[in-house]
């Protein structure tokens, strides 16, 4: 099924993070992550930098109300929506002020929405920074994750109606599909650009940064120190993704992950298997089993 999905190739463009305190939460993200603010007419914060973007909007602390996945061109767009529809699946009006009027908004089996489209041409701009700053540290926003409490369901969705490409998945019985406790998607050769853990209830999980090499990660690293944050994860080598990461957590136990060297899979190779242990979360020390 997920061979034909028009789906792919698209990439994690930006996402919505809630807050009962958006000015706080938008400052942090800046600081923290390098991002510029700019209000935008719906009442939300739109934060730019480079290869990466956010939307933080008034709500509860942890909603994340989307996900926006950027699609190539108009056809691909009109694909995914006739693809969708073909399967009986209903498309929502898009809530994302970052993408033009036309993207497919899919709701998943435990309510996070998916927005497909292509980015508007007016959004606002920023200035070049040029002086040493979050700004210039190198971070493509890449992946987004979220915790289930029925993973079969979502696994299904998501390979079954989405189409996404599964590339790896950890397993209590490497042997039993039936143990499975996380799923990697991918919807371009990067490894994952969204994934799915089992979990004791439904939950944002993580949203991850992909810079371009184990130095980056050390720059990051050393600018968290300067603003007295602490790693809260890592730094490790994940097996799923090979890919290097640390965590930190954001003002609402959000965590986020800045990560680089995460695998390539070619769209035609299969899923392999992890047992899941502290090992294959994390190669390197300690895991981080979900509850
Ligand atoms: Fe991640």
């Amino acid at each position: 099924m997920s061979i034909e999905s028009p789906i792919w190739p698209s990439k994690l463009d930006h996402l919505r993070l809630n807050s009962d305190d958006p000015a706080m939460l938008a400052d942090f993200y800046a600081d923290t992550f390098g991002y510029q603010a700019s209000p935008m007419p719906d009442g939300t914060v739109l934060l730019q930098g480079p290869d990466r973007r956010l939307v933080v909007g008034p709500g509860k602390p942890g909603e994340r109300p989307y996900h926006g996945f950027c699609v190539q061109d108009r056809q691909q767009l009109q694909d995914i929506r006739d693809f969708v529809q073909g399967q009986g699946v209903n498309t929502e009006p898009s809530p994302s002020a970052i993408f033009e009027g036309d993207a497919v908004a899919v709701r998943d089996p435990d309510g996070w929405l998916n927005v497909f489209g292509m980015p508007r041409r007016d959004l606002p701009s920023h200035k070049a920074v040029n002086t040493p700053s979050a700004v210039k540290l190198s971070g493509r926003l890449q992946h987004v994750v979220v915790a289930t409490d029925n993973l079969a369901r979502m696994m299904s969705f998501y390979e079954d109606v989405l189409g996404y490409v599964p590339s790896d998945y950890c397993s209590a019985d490497v042997d039993d599909p039936a143990t499975r406790k996380v799923a990697f998607y991918r919807s371009d050769p990067e490894h994952h650009s969204f994934a799915v853990f089992s979990a004791s209830e439904v939950g944002s999980d993580h949203h991850a940064y992909e810079a371009s090499s184990w130095n980056d990660i050390r720059d990051w690293a050393d600018h968290m120190s300067s603003r007295h944050i602490k790693l809260w994860w890592g730094p490790g080598r994940h097996g799923p993704g090979n890919n290097l990461f640390f965590m930190i957590q954001d003002p609402h136990g959000n965590q986020v992950e800045i990560s680089a060297e995460l695998e390539i899979m070619p769209r035609e190779m299969a899923p392999r298997v992890w047992p899941l242990e502290e090992r294959s979360l994390n190669l390197w020390g300690p895991g981080w089993i979900r509850d």
